[in-house]
């Protein structure tokens, strides 16, 4: 090949590689597979290492490479980079349309464009002769900094435009972009910069699987990856970008509506929003604005809110600003569900089965309507690998249905006086010693007289699922425990009238409303009520760990006696449905202990003994045959029992614990830990209306 053709080669290449890239970065439709991409770069590459004084700016093996730099340069912006005013509701929204409106009669008449407000970073793009030249940050909106560098890596950026070829109309007798719009000199665009939630979760994962820290939240990262010295560590971040404004043009035209901005920039081979409407009519903008708040979760960023812009681009202008922020837009923003206050201490609850779980007391903070005091730590272990600390300004995170958590510590805003937390070492009710077990994230107290847990086995016991003994609050409990009246569950039953009313406090009179005497007979009453409980409610009520109703009921109907299951062993649980080697051993555990020996005497002795239950035999085929499903918290439409028989007259199963294999968490209301386990097992979560959904 002479130099000529090669030379020809090389640009062809160039834009063949930055046409493909386009396809697949921008669009999601690629022409050709990864081998050929691949070949065409290696081509290049080769020409490139013969002929390094051809290499240009915009040459695709651009894209990585760079030094890393000392620190970033600061660079002005040819134009203000603007901020937004922020509306939150609809009638702020309408304030803002009257002011302007006021302001300038026009706007009676002018077209409302709204896009997702994305909650990224901004960036400012420069492109000489449709070259990508420079790229910078916000900064303060006069100044920001140089980081084109790191930008050139950012694969949905284009590094030269019009991606086709075809497209520039400097060349006569092809087609144009808009009729009377010349791609100008100098093209100064405005975008944010982000990670795609997908991509950021994916991220995560790969880096808790090499056990490395993991990241708070896509924002947080994409600034951190932007900002980064080397650009080869910002390549290997799953930076993406949409741009929606020009900043700046010169020796060109640039469309002077929203609307036909965002379509030219396309065009131009820059990602743009496809969530965007343009209305006529402000209520009707801002109705859609409100839609897209109900259906945030199905954009595949964050997004914080939407940006309403008066689409006629020279009356927005026109409209000037205020401060820094221009009068023609508004960013309608979505309530927040994140949110950063300080973590005032740990605190560690003892759970039934003696489980120690931090709990966060926060500085009391307003997330989405609700004040959020406490949120949850997950575990000790993820208070180690957040390195979470007392005293810290901690993310929190409240969203949907799920209960808030902390997602992590803002390092940047320590003092220094924070200390690493070190979990307890001793049970904060009873002060025995706490004891880990191997494979399990959890710490326990395993003093079987622990009092805290006794509380939590009796409120258990007595609970609603269980043996349904109301009128049994927590009040009363604790004192008939702080008595010495009950050291296990089966002392409920030898409880007499005046020990009761001895319990009964102020509280409880007025809740119940009536003499103390009524309160103690009525709850006699219930305990009596409650020895003929089912075999199913007794297992239940006895508190095994990892035996929830749906397993009691299952074991109820192979072990139709309490003696029965107390002589079998684990070989034999197994059998049961949705009983797995853990709770086999820990059914077995459990009888062999001489406590709950005791308690099974006492209970038997004071007539709580039934035999069977008598279930149905579930459906074996229906649109859910095959798959199992594990509900967590509460849910609206049906009762605990109700979702199961739900779920087994349509073909599914409904078992206790996740485990990779189950199909579907059902979610409710205030989730237990069997939420956070399926997102770490990658097990599907579905709320009631998807389940119905599945059963048509
Ligand atoms: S328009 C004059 N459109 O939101 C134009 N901004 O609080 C002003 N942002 O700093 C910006 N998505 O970084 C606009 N579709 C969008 C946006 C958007 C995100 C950011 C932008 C700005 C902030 C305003």
């Amino acid at each position: 090949m002479d130099e000529q053709t090669l030379q020809q080669r090389y640009e062809d290449l160039k834009q063949q590689i930055h046409f493909h890239n386009h396809r697949y970065h921008v669009l999601d439709a690629p022409l050709i597979s990864d081998a050929e991409f691949d070949k065409l770069a290696i081509e290049l590459r080769q020409i490139e290492s013969a002929h390094p004084d051809w290499v240009t700016p915009d040459s695709p093996s651009q894209r990585a490479g760079a030094e890393p730099s000392e620190k970033f340069v600061k660079v002005r912006h040819p134009r203000p980079i603007l901020s937004l005013a922020n509306a939150f509701g609809g009638e702020d929204a309408r304030g803002w349309y009257e002011r302007v409106r006021k302001l300038d009669d026009r706007v009676e008449k002018a077209r409302f464009v709204v896009e997702p407000k994305i909650d990224g970073l901004s960036v400012v793009l420069h492109y000489r002769q449709g070259i990508f030249v420079q790229g910078a940050t916000r900064g303060d909106g006069e100044i920001g900094e140089d980081i084109t560098t790191n930008l050139r890596t950012v694969r949905s950026i284009p590094l030269k435009i019009p991606v086709e070829k075809g497209l520039s109309n400097k060349m006569p007798g092809e087609l144009p972009l808009f009729p009377d719009v010349r791609i100008p000199e100098t093209l100064v665009v405005r975008g944010e910069v982000f990670i795609p939630i997908k991509d950021f979760e994916a991220l995560n994962k790969r880096l808790e699987e090499t056990g490395e820290k993991t990241y708070l939240n896509p924002r947080n990262t994409a600034a951190g990856s932007l900002r980064q010295l080397d650009p080869a560590i910002t390549a290997t971040r799953p930076l993406t970008i949409l741009v929606y404004q020009v900043v700046y043009s010169e020796g060109g035209q640039v469309p002077y509506s929203q609307w036909e901005l965002l379509a030219w920039l396309k065009r131009l081979g820059f990602p743009v929003t496809n969530v965007v409407q343009c209305f006529t009519d402000i209520e009707a903008a801002i109705a859609f604005t409100e839609t897209w708040d109900k259906r945030r979760d199905e954009l595949p960023y964050e997004a914080d809110g939407m940006v309403i812009k008066i689409d006629d681009l020279n009356l927005a202008a026109e409209l000037g600003f205020v401060g820094k922020d221009p009068r023609g837009a508004i960013a309608f923003k979505f309530p927040a569900r994140e949110v950063t206050t300080r973590l005032l201490r740990i605190e560690v609850e003892v759970g039934r089965t003696g489980v120690l779980t931090p709990k966060a007391v926060l500085e009391p903070v307003e997330i989405n309507g609700v004040i959020v005091k406490n949120a949850t730590l997950h575990n000790f272990d993820y208070i180690a690998e957040k390195d979470i600390r007392p005293g810290d300004r901690v993310l929190v995170k409240r969203a949907g249905e799920v209960i808030p958590y902390v997602i992590g510590p803002v390092v940047e805003l320590r003092s220094g006086a924070e200390k690493p937390y070190n979990p307890p070492d001793t049970c904060p009710a009873c002060g025995q010693p706490a004891e880990h077990f191997e494979d399990e994230v959890a710490w326990y107290c395993v003093n079987a007289a622990c009092p805290a847990q006794l509380v939590r086995n009796v409120e258990h016991f007595v609970s609603k699922g269980a043996m349904d003994i109301t009128g049994m609050g927590i009040k009363i409990v604790e004192k008939l425990i702080e008595a010495g009246l009950i050291r296990d569950v089966a002392d409920i039953y030898s409880l007499g009238r005046e020990d009761i009313l001895e319990a009964v406090t102020k509280k409880e009179r007025k809740t119940e409303k009536g003499p103390p005497g009524k309160v103690a007979d009525n709850l006699l009453a219930a305990i009596e009520e409650s020895r003929r409980q089912p075999l199913n409610r007794v297992i239940t009520a006895l508190g095994i760990h990892g035996v929830g109703e749906v397993s009691a009921a299952d074991l109820s109907r192979h072990f139709p006696s309490l003696d029965l299951l107390r002589a079998t062993s684990t070989e034999q649980l197994q059998m049961v449905d949705g009983v797995g080697p853990n709770i086999a051993e820990a059914i077995v555990d459990w009888f062999s202990r001489e406590r709950n020996r005791k308690v099974l005497e006492k209970l038997k002795a004071a007539g709580v003994w039934p035999v069977g239950m008598g279930g149905q035999p579930s459906a074996s085929s229906g649109p859910l045959s095959g798959m199992t499903f594990v509900v967590t918290g509460t849910l609206a439409g049906f009762s605990r029992e109700g979702v199961k028989e739900f779920i087994e007259q349509h073909g599914g199963k409904v078992i206790d614990s996740v485990s990779r294999k189950t199909s579907a968490l059902v979610l409710g209301e205030a989730p237990g830990s069997k939420f956070q386990k399926a997102q770490e097992l990658g097990v599907k979560v579905i709320g009631e209306e998807e389940l119905r959904k599945m059963v048509g």
